[in-house]
C-alpha cells in the first residue's frame, strides 16, 4: 500500500481508503469489529461528526490502537462560533475518550461567519487538541474564502459527496485541491449501496473477478489526492472493500464508466447535504 498512500500537507500519510460511521450504532459489536479489523488492514482514517451519534462507538473501537488510528470529526454548523466550535470539540473528545482529533472538519456551512470558526480551529490545533482542521461540502468559492483567512492555507482538507453518479467536482473542486496539494474526501463513495446493481458495474467488476463495489471504490480512488469513506458495517463488507485497493482499472473500464455515467461538462454547484 506504501505507494498510494495520501499525504496532508503537514506530512502525515493516510491509506486512500477510510472508514465511514454515519447511521452505525445499531449492531454495534459488529461494527466495532469492523472498525477494528480495517484498521488492522491498513485502513485507519476513521470518519465520524458529532451529528452521527457513533463517537462513542469510535473511541471504543480504538480504544486499544489510538496511536494507529487518524480520527476524523466535525463541529455542527450551528455549533460552529467561536466559542461554540471550542466547546464542541472538548465535547467530541470526551466522547471519544481521546485528547486529540486528527482532523476537526466544520461540517457544512452554516450561521456562523467563517473567520470565527478558523479562529478557533486555528486555536485548537495550537492547544494540540486537534492535529489538522479542515471543511467539509465546500465548493471552490467558499474554499477561496477560507484560504484567504488569517492561517486559512492551514486548512488540511475538505469533504465531499463523490461517486459515479455524483460527479460535479471533477469539473473543478477536484483539480483545484490537487493543485494546493490537499487531499478531498469523497464521501458516500457507494452511493448509499443504491448503484450496486448497476449493468455497467456489473460487466467491469466480472472483468476483474471482483465485486461492482470494489469497481466503485477504485474508480473514486484512481485520481491522487482522493480518500473513499465508505461506511460497511461488517468485517466481510470491509475485508471486500479493502481488496479493491488490488484493482487497477483499464482504459476500456473507464470508458465504459464515462457512457453508462457521464463526466461534468460544465460547473454543477456541489451536491450533497
Ligand atoms: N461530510 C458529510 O456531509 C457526509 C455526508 C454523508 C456521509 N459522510 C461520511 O461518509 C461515509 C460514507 O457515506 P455513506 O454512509 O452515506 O454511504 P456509502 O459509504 O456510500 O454506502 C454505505 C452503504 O454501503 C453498504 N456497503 C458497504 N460496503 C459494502 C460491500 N462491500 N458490499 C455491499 N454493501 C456495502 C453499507 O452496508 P453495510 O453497513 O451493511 O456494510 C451501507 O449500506 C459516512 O458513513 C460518513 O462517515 C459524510
Amino acid at each position: 500500500m506504501e505507494g498510494r498512500m495520501i499525504a496532508f500537507r503537514s506530512g502525515v500519510q493516510v491509506c486512500p481508503l477510510g472508514q465511514g460511521t454515519y447511521q452505525m450504532g445499531k449492531r454495534r459489536g459488529e461494527e466495532i469489529r469492523a472498525l477494528r479489523r480495517g484498521i488492522d488492514l491498513g485502513m485507519t482514517l476513521i470518519d465520524t461528526a458529532e451529528m452521527y451519534d457513533t463517537e462513542d462507538l469510535v473511541g471504543e473501537a480504538v480504544r486499544d490502537c489510538r496511536d494507529k488510528a487518524f480520527i476524523v470529526s466535525k463541529v455542527l454548523p450551528g455549533n460552529a462560533s467561536y466559542e461554540g466550535t471550542k466547546r464542541a470539540c472538548e465535547r467530541s473528545l470526551r466522547r471519544l475518550g481521546t485528547d486529540y482529533i486528527d482532523l476537526y472538519l466544520l461540517h457544512w456551512i452554516g450561521p456562523h461567519p467563517f473567520a470565527e470558526t478558523v479562529r478557533a480551529m486555528v486555536e485548537l490545533q495550537q492547544e494540540g487538541k486537534i492535529l489538522h482542521w479542515g471543511m467539509s461540502n465546500l465548493d471552490v468559492a467558499d474554499m477561496e474564502r477560507i484560504l484567504a483567512l488569517p492561517h486559512g492555507e492551514d486548512c488540511a482538507a475538505n469533504q465531499v459527496l463523490y461517486n459515479m453518479r455524483d460527479r460535479g467536482v471533477e469539473y473543478d473542486l477536484i483539480p483545484w485541491s490537487r493543485q494546493r496539494q490537499m487531499p478531498l474526501m469523497a464521501y458516500t463513495p457507494l452511493g448509499e449501496g443504491r448503484l450496486r446493481d448497476h449493468e455497467t458495474l456489473v460487466r467491469i467488476a466480472r472483468r476483474h473477478d471482483a465485486t461492482p463495489t470494489q469497481v466503485m471504490l477504485a474508480w473514486v480512488m484512481r485520481k491522487p489526492g482522493l480518500i473513499a469513506i465508505p461506511k460497511a458495517g461488517s468485517t466481510a463488507h470491509v475485508e471486500e472493500n479493502f481488496r479493491s485497493l488490488d484493482i487497477s482499472l483499464t482504459d476500456e473500464d473507464f470508458r465504459d464508466i464515462d457512457a453508462a455515467f457521464p463526466a461534468p461538462s460544465h460547473k454543477i454547484p456541489l451536491a450533497g447535504w
